[in-house]
């Protein structure tokens, strides 16, 4: 884990209140998918916990929408040029095994972009499976990214891009066909709690939490989720990454 004052190369626009930041960190930092950074925004003690969508030695890009007040100066205040406090990387990641050879990906909403790592780290060596869900057309973005899979599925929920639908209804109707060896995940709860109750159990699956945050180094406690055996797990420093089967979705 490093501290880094990291320096804005980019900040822009790409998708209705969604924005890609490129920072430069001071030296390469190693990063594997699925790790998240913490982004120091100024004027908020807090900082802001994001998925890398990127990483290529110094140069790191993440995605965020505009949610709250943090986002919102994020987007607005930060040029080319500005600097800010970034700790990364964080958390455990995605770990693909080498008999995994038919990966699907499953994402929604913001939970597309930490599957962007992945699939830019293996597509190269593992089939990759994509089903992607966004609200509607103005929110697609990253396609050139997503296509870089053997297969890829863009939903939105109100069918103006792609299939009408969700990710994990586009990965059901494919699943007898494609027959993944693991799924990956990130996206919003009801998501999750959809994929766990269509596959859940019948094949290795993964998925990527999102709490809320204080440190980000499992310091705090205010990330803390519960595991289906009844402990206790902080998401930041023993997540983001849980196994499907071992996180509690519904507490
Ligand atoms: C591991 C991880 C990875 C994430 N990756 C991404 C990503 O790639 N792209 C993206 O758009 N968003 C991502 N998020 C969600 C993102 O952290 C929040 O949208 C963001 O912190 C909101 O900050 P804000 O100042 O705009 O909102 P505010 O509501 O003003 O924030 C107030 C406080 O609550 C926290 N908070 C609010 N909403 C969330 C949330 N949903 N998750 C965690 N903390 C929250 C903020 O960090 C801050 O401390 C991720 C969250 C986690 C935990
Ligand atoms: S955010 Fe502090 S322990 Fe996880």
């Amino acid at each position: 884990m490093v501290e880094t004052r990291a320096t804005v190369l980019e900040n822009v626009r790409i998708a209705e209140n969604i924005y890609a930041l490129t920072f430069a960190t001071e030296q390469p930092v190693p990063i594997r998918p699925g790790q998240f950074c913490m982004l120091g925004v100024a004027g908020f003690p807090l900082r802001r916990p994001i998925a890398v969508c990127k990483a290529e030695g110094e140069r790191v890009t993440v995605c965020y929408r505009v949610n709250g007040r943090g986002t919102e100066t994020l987007a607005r205040g930060y040029r080319r040029g500005h600097t800010l406090p970034v700790l990364l990387p964080l958390g455990n990641g995605f770990y693909v095994r080498g008999e995994e050879r038919r990966i699907a990906v499953v994402g929604g909403g913001v939970g597309v972009f930490p599957l962007i790592s992945v699939i830019r780290a293996y597509a190269g060596e593992k089939e990759i499976y994509a089903y992607m869900g966004f609200r509607n057309r103005a929110a697609v973005c990253m396609q050139y990214e997503l296509q870089r899979s053997k297969e890829l599925v863009i939903a939105t929920d109100d069918g103006s891009f792609g299939t009408r639908g969700t990710a994990v209804q586009a990965l059901m109707e494919d699943f007898g066909r494609v027959k993944p060896d693991v799924i990956l995940s990130c996206g919003p709860l009801p998501m999750l709690r959809a994929l766990k109750n269509a596959v859940g159990g019948k094949v290795p699956a993964y998925v990527s939490l999102e709490e809320r945050m204080g440190c980000g180094v499992g310091a705090c406690l205010v990330c803390v989720c519960t595991l289906t055996n009844g402990a206790h797990a902080r998401v930041c420093k023993d997540g983001p990454v849980f196994d499907l089967m071992e996180v509690d979705l519904d507490g």
